[in-house]
């Protein structure tokens, strides 16, 4: 299993893959896979709840899908989402990263630059990825980010500020290619994990309903199917009902 000082070691390096899973079947198929790491993230609010938005998911539900996750895939670095929230107050958010982890995370991803938070996780020894660029959970358009000077500056400055504190590694979504490297470059013992970040950065992460084709609407531009479940899965599942009333 991937631990900090391994992941800083791939920096630069054998690129990170790493994937979304929600439960156990699917983080046991995904460690069977090889796999670098997989991310309980908020997206099962959308992939795996129906909800509109990843604000809809609570903690009870992501303790559930860690749990779930960790059962499925013992042998791999897990990383939890915060839920919108949870970490809105330092000690809030150390109450429910020691939570995430008690259920089977080995680290907590936090969105957004709350550098009091992201010190209080680190101080209280909890493995922090940070999370910049399109911002889920508080975007008001899902439009790439970083494309002004202004907000690239902001984005590369969030990702020094975050990088000092101590963070693990870095997701980096929808945000422009150069950017992608820019802040791999002034991050050199941080690993950089993008999604619709370009590949000039350390690895890369995508929802797994997306990557599997597990649904019928359109993947983002950025995401890419690498097969379609969903429509192998009806056809499975026609077979079933036909074979049913042939008796
Ligand atoms: O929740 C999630 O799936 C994520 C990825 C988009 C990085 O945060």
């Amino acid at each position: 299993m991937l631990n900090p000082n391994e992941l800083k070691l791939r920096k630069g390096n054998l690129p990170i893959a790493m994937i979304t899973a929600y439960d156990a079947c699917f983080a046991r198929i995904a460690e069977a896979s090889g796999i670098d790491m997989i991310l309980v993230g908020d997206s099962g609010a959308n992939v795996v709840l129906g909800y509109a938005s990843t604000r809809e998911i609570g903690m009870d539900e992501m303790l559930m899908f860690v749990g779930a996750v960790r059962r499925g895939a013992t042998s791999t670095h897990i990383v939890a989402d915060m839920p919108w929230q949870s970490d809105r107050d330092p000690s809030t958010a150390v109450m429910n990263a020691k939570r995430l982890l008690a259920a089977g995370a080995h680290s907590v991803k936090v969105e957004g630059a709350d550098l009091n938070v992201i010190e209080a996780l680190i101080r209280n020894n909890i493995s922090v990825v940070g999370h910049l660029g399109l911002l889920p959970q508080t975007a008001t358009s899902f439009k790439q980010q970083g494309q002004s000077s202004e907000e690239a500056e902001k984005i590369l400055t969030d990702a020094r500020a975050i990088a000092q504190l101590g963070i693990i590694a870095l997701v980096l979504e929808h945000i422009p290619e150069r950017l992608g490297y820019l802040v791999s470059q002034a991050l050199p013992s941080i690993p950089t994990i993008g999604i619709g970040a370009g590949k000039l950065v350390d690895g890369q992460v995508l929802v797994l309903h997306d990557a599997l084709g597990m649904h019928p609407y359109k993947v983002p531009p950025f995401a890419h199917k690498f097969t379609d479940l969903y429509a192998q899965s009806v056809e499975a599942l026609k077979c079933y009902v036909q074979a049913v009333r042939d008796k």
